[in-house]
């Protein structure tokens, strides 16, 4: 038994944030910031209406939707999310309202950083391989703009807001491969101390104190490192060639990141699709939101060979294979 993607759905803020806009907070420009990151644009929740689980609600309809479902059939939802609302209930909790999916659906969410949606996907599919669940429901949803200094010109101008979803269906088929990494030795380069409190919004001196903090060369250093090793190692156990992939997915964070790895792996990167340029990191956020947008282009058909791989704050590293 597998989780067979059926449906996806995504949701973006609708207020945009340019890199022009960025240069009027920060000393940045345009130009440096497409050159370093490939970023163009970020869209950035309204914090007191686009909530977190606002967006992923969204996202979720979306996908179920897509999936040609009713929110009655989910019997699991499992969100990932570094930013919830409050401390609980959970994301999972809201979005089992914006569905309107029944009391038999279990909830919760996980957090491990950006890669939080692969790992929240693994757990559906070991529910549905364990026969736990038939129908379930993936969302990543994210506020990174409540947790960004904005006076930092090296994280505020990667990072944005948004949210993405799948719906899992159990079906015949040969399990995900995958392969989960992480190393807290090394997780001080990317940590938030503090959780927000949504009526402190604007109070300047708290924001400062609970923004995240981000050694940006550690992390890329550890990402073009450890990414290519974890695709290598996760396409080794599932016995595929690297050359049969059609898409690599990976964790919308940098240009250059998924180029280096293009490079490492001696792929082509017409093989790597990148929303980053109108996204952001969404961190969670972001491989359900480009899996979104893909099928919208209509760039996924059924038996494509799909590799999904991030990296984020723990430090974690995630990456699994799958047949779409
Ligand atoms: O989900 C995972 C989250 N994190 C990441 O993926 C982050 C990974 N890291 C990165 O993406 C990159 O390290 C950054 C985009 C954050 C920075 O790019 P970089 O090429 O590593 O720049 P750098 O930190 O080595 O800085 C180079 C120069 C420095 O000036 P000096 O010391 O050479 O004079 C910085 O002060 O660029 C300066 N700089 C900037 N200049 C204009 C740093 N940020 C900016 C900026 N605009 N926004």
């Amino acid at each position: 038994m597998t989780g067979k993607i059926i449906g996806l759905g995504s949701y973006l803020p609708e207020k945009v944030l340019t890199n022009d806009d960025l240069s009027l907070l920060v000393e940045t420009s345009d130009e440096w910031i497409q050159e370093r990151t490939g970023i163009k644009k970020r869209h950035i929740s309204d914090h007191k209406t686009e909530t977190t689980s606002y967006m992923a609600g969204i996202a979720a309809q979306r996908a179920v939707e897509d999936a040609g479902i009713e929110g009655s059939d989910i019997d699991l939802i499992v969100a990932a999310s570094t930013t919830p609302d409050v401390v609980f209930p959970s994301i999972a909790c809201m979005v089992q309202k914006a569905i309107g999916a029944g009391e038999d659906c279990g909830c919760f969410d996980v957090n491990s950083a950006c890669p939080g949606w692969i790992a929240a996907f693994l757990t559906a599919q070991s529910f549905i391989e364990a026969g736990r669940a038939k129908k379930v429901l993936v969302v990543g949803a994210e506020t990174l703009s409540n947790y960004v200094d904005w006076t930092d010109r090296g994280t505020c101008i990667l990072f944005g807001d948004g949210a993405g979803c799948a719906v899992l269906e159990a079906s015949e088929g040969i399990p995900v491969s995958s392969i989960m990494r992480s190393s807290c030795e090394r997780g001080d380069c990317l940590f938030c101390a503090n959780m927000k409190q949504p009526d402190r919004l604007d109070d300047e001196e708290f924001i400062k104190t609970t923004s995240f903090q981000m050694a940006g060369r550690d992390v890329f250093r550890f990402a073009v490192t450890e990414v290519p090793k974890i695709i290598r190692d996760v396409l080794k156990k599932a016995q595929v060639p690297a050359d049969e992939i059609d898409y690599f997915i990976l964790h919308q964070a940098n240009a250059r990141i998924i180029e280096a790895t293009a490079k490492k792996l001696k792929i082509g990167l017409d093989k790597f699709p990148m929303t980053l340029q109108e996204t952001g990191n969404t961190s969670s956020a972001s491989i359900p939101s480009l899996l979104s947008t893909m099928k919208k282009e209509g760039k996924l058909q059924r038996g494509q060979k799909l590799v999904i791989a991030s990296f984020g704050g723990g430090l974690t590293w995630d990456a699994a294979y799958l047949e779409y």
